[in-house]
């Protein structure tokens, strides 16, 4: 039995106890957050877990084997690092850390404790994303052209990060596990409306070997909620709607282009119009498997999908869009996987 503590109670971390609580081979032991009010919100509707107001009462009391870290991402790196020194396996909300040097440190602390650092890009665990990646490594959407997403509300505001830091990891973790590989270069442009220097709305573009790209559009000033994702192949194309009942549609359309000649009487496209179907995707919630994922990683000492190697590079792409939106909008290298780190 994994015994669990949940860290930062605020608006995240009571949904990560419900699921823990829901894990087999799994307890909820122990819960901490600095304020006493949300401690004594979760104690009211967990009566069972020990409440304790100081990580360190946490870490020193011998009550968890691993921890769940859900507070405000400037906290992570030193969290994480606290409980890993104390050989506990480490499950951290995204993004992994601020930057990517802290995520490169985490890394090498995870491996050298042999301990599981898992970081909670949810949407990997989700069974739309799933079947997305399906359609692609099975080849029935053809070679990949593009992938662009949309993640926009109104609200909430956050005032310790921006929307880049707190909505893009969703998008740029989906696509660096659909496209398989990091970008090249990053750029990103956005404004800050609400809070002097905290960006509400962003756009972002990734550029990928083998001339593919990536556009992300997040904000938290938006009149309406979507959470659209559109992959575009050569052979068909497919959506994610999260909003939508019908999760994913699939459709067969595309322009067929002849091969580039210099007459420009012969250039003649044709347009494919077929129809479109919605696969079956399992209703599974995502951060309960997330959060089951991560037990079994831990039972059977398997290397997460998104462990802390893809923590950093989510991170990488951050930091360097981040990067780019203070030099208007420059794109930005990525180095290399042999340059990153985890290489062997
Ligand atoms: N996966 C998702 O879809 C998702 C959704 C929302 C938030 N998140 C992530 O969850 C994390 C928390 O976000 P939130 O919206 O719940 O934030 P929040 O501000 O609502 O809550 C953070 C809580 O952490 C506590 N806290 C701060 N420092 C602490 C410390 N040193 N020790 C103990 N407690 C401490 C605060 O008192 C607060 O209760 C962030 O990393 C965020 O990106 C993920």
């Amino acid at each position: 039995m994994i015994r669990v503590g949940v860290v930062g109670l605020g608006y995240w971390g009571p949904n990560l106890v419900r699921c823990f609580s829901e894990v087999d081979n799994c307890k909820v032991t122990a819960v901490c957050d600095q304020s006493y009010d949300q401690l004594l919100r979760i104690r009211d509707r967990f009566p069972g877990v020990y409440p304790v107001e100081d990580f360190g009462a946490l870490l020193d009391r011998d009550m968890v084997d691993a921890v769940v870290i859900a507070t405000p991402t400037a906290t992570h790196f030193e969290l994480a690092s606290r409980a890993l020194e104390h050989d506990l396996h480490v499950f951290v909300e995204k993004p992994l850390a601020q930057t990517s040097d802290e995520c490169r440190k985490l890394v090498e602390l995870a491996a050298e404790r042999n301990r599981v650092l898992f970081v909670g890009h949810v949407f990997l665990h989700s069974a739309p994303v799933q079947k997305l990646r399906e359609l692609i490594l099975s080849g029935e959407l053809g070679n990949i052209n593009y992938i662009s997403s949309r993640r926009l509300n109104l609200g909430p505001v956050r005032k310790d990060v921006s929307a880049l830091y707190d909505l893009a990891p969703h998008d740029i973790s989906m696509m660096l596990y659909l496209l398989g590989q990091k970008p090249e270069s990053v750029s990103c442009s956005g404004l800050a409306h609400l809070n002097a220097g905290i960006h509400d709305v962003c756009n972002l573009t990734l550029q990928f070997e083998g001339n593919r790209m990536g556009m992300i559009h997040v904000s938290w000033l938006d009149p309406r909620k979507e959470r659209v994702l559109t992959v575009v192949g050569d052979k068909k194309m497919a959506v994610y709607d999260d909003l939508d009942q019908e999760k994913i549609k699939v459709y067969d359309k595309g322009i067929n282009a002849p091969p580039p000649s210099a007459d420009f009487a012969e250039f003649q496209i044709s347009y494919r119009y077929g129809g479109s179907y919605s696969p079956w995707v399992n209703e599974r919630e995502p951060l309960k498997a997330e959060c089951m994922d991560f037990i079994r990683c831990i039972d059977d000492g398997d290397v997460p999908t998104t462990d802390g190697v893809n923590g950093f590079q989510v991170t990488e792409v951050l930091e360097a869009a981040q990067q780019s939106l203070l030099s208007d909008g420059q794109a930005v290298e990525i180095c290399r996987d042999e340059e990153g780190v985890g290489a062997g």
